[in-house]
């Protein structure tokens, strides 16, 4: 056999946030996959790292008080906390604040700038002049130009859907500091892609490095034309200086987006620091020099989100400064919880963390299992088939064969299996599927590898309810067969664990002492265990309780609400603004995204008729009216609203509307807007502020 050497990382998270069950499909997908490859002999190196750079991790420290050296600290101890509950068995796991990275991403940069593939040009952009810094699209707020809808983040409108520049904003202002924004200029340095055009062109369709449903997409932004990838990033900036950069001119940073799938290459190097001299030492050019490229193979496991900067810009910096290129990516999709995209108010928005205070992790673990396939599609964690499935397959099918075998032969046969077989021909079938088991995984078809363990596992439970050991056990002269038909079944129970070992370490590393057994390998299964003691069975797995999962949601609306959100990460977004499919590229596993609200989120608005005392122009903005409102309260409040498009002033004193008195208030450069006005309509062709009748009473609240 030929013993592969393979590099395999899964995307680095962010150091500003927890680890959540979104997170977990890829760690999960990638350990699962990394383990199988192993169990069938190959070399395998799993890699990963904390992200620790950008503006989002530099805030967020700052919020907590800390140093951004804190900050991400805290953060990588708890994400390795998380990760191990989950028996994610990275071989290294670093940071992309390391002195590794600053030596690849300065190396890269300068064979970069050394081929020509760097250039700098004055880019104008948002400046926050209290803050002192550079605001990404998703710090500055504003009225939409298009439609004059209030709030609007800087790269898109949620009400018209329009896209847009920050710059285009009317009335912006910082979400850092409520400052109004000017307009600076700086020098940027960029990364010549179109220059790589041709080049991944070839990449993207050759190999079968990515799925067809990638390369498909990448087509698109093909035909809408590459344009050239701005990698600089001001101070103040938490990250590396960029190099040679003229010694009279402010100091540049490497875009945290630069120096991040750089971390593979540096955790990787770590790893072969860490193991120099020993009998695991790995030789880091042999997985990284491009005359290498054949002899190792490196793939990266990633969300869809970020497929632009893993088959575009990764392998053309990577080609560019005359490193390998990976051999495959591969995407997954989203994981939707109970149907939905996972929310915070539902209970669905579930934090590793809290999911292992409630449930085992390999519960997990098996059902996405259950359900990963090598296509980009979303998967469901439906709680309710989720409780059904663990018990039915593992609990209900797997564990079962064990358990109604293992007693018979510990106690009558003193743990001794027999010593011949005598349903070869079903052990045979069941050794031979794990040829099929084994492909599938390897092609990351793990829903198609647990389909045909629980066929096996169907197989031996048919076997043993067929035979009924318990039975013949009553019976006079069947001592013989009691064993043989226990032993069968144990020994179908061992493939078993072979074939769950990648899904289930745990579980199955519990099942080999009770098997007294020292090897779970693919091939191991080839040795039947005959004349073999076997020790006392232990229950391997207990039952989900449906308490269970419902405590588990349940601390997660409590959770979440106690812990503020992780700043979201403004690198992250503005980056993908270059890309044609913006929309898809900016939505984040990390980011909440209840498109459905409960009865128990409605019933949190409050609504109440008030009435128009004032209504005036305002100076300055030409979208606004303001409102003075009588609501019921002592005082009467103040409000904008941006339909003065629409309406002239005098149209709406004196009438009864209905207006939103819960909203936070909002600081405006008019004034603070205490509350919103309802209207209907299209605000790009005309509003109508709801009306109620006269004899509707002031300060009612709307049911
Ligand atoms: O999207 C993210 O969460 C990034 N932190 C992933 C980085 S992967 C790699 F390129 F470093
Ligand atoms: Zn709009």
């Amino acid at each position: 056999m030929i013993v592969r050497e393979i590099l395999v990382t899964s995307a680095l998270p962010y150091a500003n946030g927890y680890i959540h069950l979104g997170h977990l499909v890829e760690y999960i997908q990638t350990d699962i996959w990394a383990r199988a490859m192993k169990a069938q002999g190959h070399q395998v190196t799993y890699v990963c790292a904390d992200d620790a750079h950008g503006t989002a991790i530099m805030l967020k420290a700052e919020a907590n008080g800390i140093t951004p050296e804190e900050q991400i600290a805290s953060v990588k101890a708890s994400h390795e906390a998380d990760f191990a509950k989950f028996l994610i068995n990275f071989d290294n796991y670093h940071s992309t604040h390391s002195e590794e990275n600053k030596h690849f991403s300065e190396l890269i940069y300068r064979r970069l700038n050394g081929a020509g593939h760097i250039s700098t040009k004055d880019v104008e952009q948002l400046f926050d002049p209290e803050k002192q810094l550079f605001l990404a699209d998703r710090f500055v707020k504003g009225t939409c130009p298009e439609c004059g809808a209030l709030d609007q983040y800087g790269d898109n409108c949620e009400v018209c859907g329009t896209t847009y520049d920050a710059t285009d904003l009317k009335d912006p202002y910082s979400t850092l500091s409520d400052a109004t924004p000017v307009l600076k200029t700086s020098k940027h340095y960029f990364f010549d892609l179109p220059e790589f055009e041709q080049f991944l062109k070839d990449w993207t369709r050759s190999d079968n490095r990515l799925q067809t449903s990638v390369a498909n997409k990448l087509q698109e932004w093909f035909d809408a034309g590459l344009t050239s990838w701005d990698i600089s990033r001001d101070a103040p900036y938490f990250g590396f200086q960029i190099p040679d950069t003229p010694s009279d001119e402010p100091d540049k940073y490497f875009y945290v987006w630069l120096d991040a799938p750089v971390g593979y290459m540096a955790s990787f190097k770590n790893l072969c620091d860490k193991r120099a001299g020993t009998e695991n030492e790995l030789d880091f050019d042999r997985y990284w020099m491009q005359e290498n490229e054949h002899k190792t193979e490196v793939y990266h496991f990633i969300g869809k989100d970020i497929v632009y900067f893993h088959a575009l810009f990764w392998p053309a910096m990577l080609a560019g400064s005359e490193f390998r290129t990976p051999t495959g990516v591969f995407a997954h999709g989203f994981l939707m919880v109970n149907g939905e995209k996972m929310s915070k108010s539902r209970g669905t928005f579930i934090k590793a963390e809290t999911y292992a205070e409630h449930l085992h992790p390999e519960y997990l673990r098996y059902y996405f299992a259950s359900k990963l396939s090598d296509k980009v599609e979303d998967i469901n964690l439906d709680l309710e088939d989720f409780m059904q499935k663990v018990n039915s397959d593992l609990v209900g099918k797997v564990v079962n064969i064990a358990s109604r075998s293992a007693g018979f032969i510990v106690k009558k046969y003193d743990g001794m299996l027999s010593d011949v077989c005598v349903e070869s021909e079903l052990l045979e079938d069941i050794t031979k599927t794990g040829d099929a088991i084994a492909a599938a995984y390897e092609n990351r078809e793990f829903s198609r590898a647990m389909r045909l363990i629980m066929q096996c596992a169907d197989k031996a439970n048919e076997y043993i309810d067929e035979k009924k050991p318990w039975s013949l056990a009553k019976q006079e002269g069947t001592e013989q067969e009691v064993q043989d038909v226990c032993s069968v079944a144990i020994n179908i129970f061992r493939q078993l664990m072979v074939y769950l070992a990648p899904v289930l370490p745990e579980l199955t590393a519990n099942a080999k002492e009770f098997l007294n057994i020292d090897d779970l390998s693919f091939a191991s299964r080839n040795q039947w265990l005959l004349g073999h003691k076997i020790n006392k069975f232990k229950p391997l797995m207990q039952r989900i309780e449906e308490k269970d999962v419902a405590a588990m949601v349940e601390a997660s609306k409590e959770s979440l609400a106690q812990n503020a959100t992780p700043v979201a990460n403004a690198d992250n977004i503005s980056a993908k603004k270059n890309t044609p499919s913006a929309k898809e590229a900016d939505t984040d596993t990390n980011a909440e995204q209840a498109d459905y609200i409960g009865i128990e989120d409605f019933a949190k608005v409050e609504m109440k008729v008030a009435h128009v005392l004032e209504c005036n122009h305002v100076e300055g903005a030409d979208k606004l009216l303001q409102f003075t409102l009588n609501v019921g309260e002592d005082q009467p409040r103040n409000v904008f609203s941006g339909i003065r498009k629409f309406y002239e002033p005098e149209q709406l004193v004196d009438k009864k509307v209905i207006c939103v008195t819960n909203l936070a208030p909002r600081k405006m450069k008019f004034g603070v807007s205490e509350g919103m006005v309802l209207s209907t309509g299209d605000p790009k062709t005309g509003l109508t502020v709801v009306t109620l009748p006269d004899d509707c009473v002031v300060g009612d609240v709307l049911a």
